[in-house]
């Protein structure tokens, strides 16, 4: 049961108590619930104005509010619990179903086998004594700004282009945004189906195979399935390797020397309607259906340790796009972040 529909059936049984009450008491709560509905009416409103979303019909935004009343109240009510460390927000997925939300926003295909370590793990040796106790590879020039995959499934290929345009900095000096469109587009012919998901190991092998790929502004992105255009390599990688799974130090390792690909659950609303703070975990399941970025990692001033995240839902989601998550939970993470990491070489 998810959060929400709990949150709903205990209100509903919580209502059924209170059925024995006086007449007067309920008319008041009639009166109570009649005003509750006029204010989530205006907030839906204000919220459509905010976000410039329009519906087909009446009947449309009617179905809309529903879905948005209960999102609201989902947020409200956690944003009030005492023991929840990061906020949520309204943001503009407010009037989205779970199920729509997963099918436009995330994309995570894990297949069979992903993560079973291709060509073993570079830093296994490093100690993390020699590790800077904080890292942040945006402060070191080699993090893009943030991208939006739009209504596309592709959060695979946000993924895998950012972690390359980590090494790519690493290695040459020189920051280029690169194309996922073509990723998109052309990494067709393994498991990996464009807007219908993917996987980011598969990515660097269509990237390995085919020499690497172009940039962003030769071939930028559409948020659409499209054909495959020929295009010149502007960055290329000789392979990946896969950081050893539910193992946070190891990922901790490897994201000390370069921004790292991370699976994760990213469709429930604990992550969907994150907005600041260090998501905790609650409410988040582990089984993966998107793909973020390891950009770095830190701790905050109360003293929690959190990883820095590249998200691909646009500046407006989360601390300006970016999302921190709470490290060094053992087994597989927050949200199921530890158990499918992998890296470009
Ligand atoms: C790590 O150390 C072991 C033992 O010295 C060695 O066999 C292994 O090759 C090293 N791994 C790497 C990636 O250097």
């Amino acid at each position: 049961m998810s959060l929400p529909t709990l949150i709903f059936a205990l209100l509903v049984v919580s209502s059924a108590v209170a059925a024995p009450r006086a007449h007067a008491a309920r008319e008041l709560a009639g009166n109570d619930a009649i005003a509750v509905d006029a204010a989530m009416v205006s907030r839906h409103e204000k919220w459509m104005a905010e976000h410039g979303r329009t519906y087909a019909d009446e009947e449309e935004k009617a179905r809309r509010l529903e879905v948005f009343r209960a999102n609201a109240k989902f947020i409200d009510s956690f944003n009030a619990a005492e023991e929840s460390s990061h906020r949520l927000a309204t943001n503009r997925f407010a009037d989205l179903t779970d199920e729509e939300f997963r099918a436009a926003r995330t994309g995570l295909r894990p297949v069979a086998g992903a993560g079973s370590g291709a060509g073993g793990f570079r830093y296994e040796n490093f100690s993390l004594a020699d590790a800077a106790g904080s890292m942040d590879w945006r402060a070191m020039g080699a993090v893009t700004g943030v991208k939006d995959q739009g209504s596309c499934g592709c959060c695979w290929a946000f993924s895998a282009v950012a972690a390359v345009e980590g090494l790519t900095k690493i290695r040459t000096g020189r920051l280029v945004s690169l194309s996922e469109q073509q990723l998109v587009d052309c990494d067709v012919n393994g498991d990996d189906e464009g807007c219908a998901g993917g996987l980011m190991d598969n990515a660097f092998e269509y990237m390995v195979r085919r020499g690497g790929l172009t940039t962003e502004s030769s071939y930028p992105y559409r948020g659409t399935d499209g054909s495959c255009r020929r295009s010149a390599s502007a960055a290329s990688i000789r392979g990946y390797e896969d950081v050893p799974a539910n193992n946070e130090a190891a990922l901790m390792a490897a994201v000390a020397h370069q921004p790292v690909s991370v699976a994760i659950n990213g469709g429930d609303s604990v992550f969907r309607f994150y907005d600041s703070g260090v998501l905790g975990g609650s409410g988040c399941g582990t089984e993966l259906n998107h793909a973020i970025t390891a950009v770095g990692y830190g701790t905050a001033s109360d003293g929690s340790k959190y990883w820095i995240m590249k998200n691909s839902w646009g500046a407006s989601w989360g601390e300006r796009g970016y999302v921190r998550i709470r490290r060094g939970v053992r087994g597989e993470g927050v949200c199921g972040l530890a158990q499918l990491a992998s890296y470009p070489v």
